[in-house]
């Protein structure tokens, strides 16, 4: 395993690799890497020759008053686990590689960015779609895995694929959870006992709302209501957004009737959780 902190020399890594024919997985991260990104990691072996992976804290993805500075960085750690996972590449940039002081381009996916996560994390999506575009353009993959526990990032990654025309196929893989239920997220790590306690009604409320649909309730605001009551019964809970949407569009839905997408942001004390669920009403 090799790992690499030029972007040009990532580049000129994979140049030999690609004239021969070999297939290049990616799968981008902001390290302190957990089962989630390990089962992205998996499945990019599985469909690839090569498998890179990309750990950089992406500053631009972070607004003022966010966790960029204690962002878990557990470098060490995240080197054995992408080793022992068959990692063939980690591409490990400096900011200032990235973003030098000159850096002035970015990449906006218009409507997607500005809805649920994007409401209160204004410019969040705008530093995803860049810093993605950005670690394309230097991989340059076949393939690329994201998660679908970061449901809107998937979608705004697709719309920025498919407008760009990036030659990248993008696989989304299911959320890997706790046995409790809680999605695994490199921010738990900021949860004391209690607050991972309280954390738990945020799959419970999707449980409940799939549930709810499978029962025949068709109306979004009762379902909603619903998980809104259960996570509010929890102390150190705080609601951003519980929503049920249209899975490309991310527009909100009034009826379910068709796949739709149960998501919800939630602050547990000082730290904001996201997670979500896919609810087909037909099956
Ligand atoms: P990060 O939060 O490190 O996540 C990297 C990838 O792992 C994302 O595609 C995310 O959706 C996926 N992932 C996280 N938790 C998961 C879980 N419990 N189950 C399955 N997949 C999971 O998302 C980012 O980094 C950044 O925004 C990035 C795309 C790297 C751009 O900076």
């Amino acid at each position: 395993m090799k790992i690499i902190r030029s972007p040009r020399q990532m580049q000129q890594a994979l140049k030999i690799f690609r004239s021969r024919g070999r297939a290049v997985g990616f799968v981008p991260t902001m390290g302190a890497l957990h089962l989630g990104h390990l089962s992205l990691i998996r499945r990019c072996r599985r469909d690839n020759d090569i498998t890179v992976v990309s750990i950089f804290v992406n500053p631009a993805q972070f607004g003022p008053k966010e966790d960029l500075k204690k962002y878990p960085r557990p470098m060490k750690k995240d080197v054995l686990l992408c080793r022992q996972a068959g990692v063939d590449f980690i591409f490990y940039p400096r900011p200032a590689a990235m973003y030098p002081p000159e850096f002035k381009t970015y990449v906006y996916v218009e409507g997607l960015s500005g809805l649920l996560c994007g409401a209160s994390r204004p410019g969040h999506f705008r530093g995803v779609a860049t810093v993605v575009a950005k670690l394309f353009n230097i991989v340059n993959p076949d393939r690329a895995y994201f998660g679908q526990k970061d449901a809107q990032q998937a979608a705004v990654i697709r719309r920025m694929v498919s407008d760009l025309n990036f030659p990248v196929q993008v696989t989304v893989m299911p959320t890997v959870r706790e046995k409790g239920g809680l999605a695994l997220s490199s921010r738990n790590a900021y949860l004391s006992r209690q607050e991972r306690q309280d954390a738990l009604a945020l799959s419970a409320s999707l449980r409940l709302a799939k549930k709810m649909a499978g029962s025949g309730v068709r109306d979004a605001a009762k379902i909603i209501s619903a998980m809104r009551r259960l996570i509010q019964s929890k102390g150190s809970s705080r609601i951003d957004y519980a929503a049920i949407v249209d899975p490309l569009s991310l527009q909100g839905l009034k009826r379910i009737t068709e796949k739709c997408l149960v998501v919800l942001a939630v602050r547990i004390g000082t730290t904001r959780l996201i997670d979500n669920i896919i609810i087909c009403p037909k099956n």
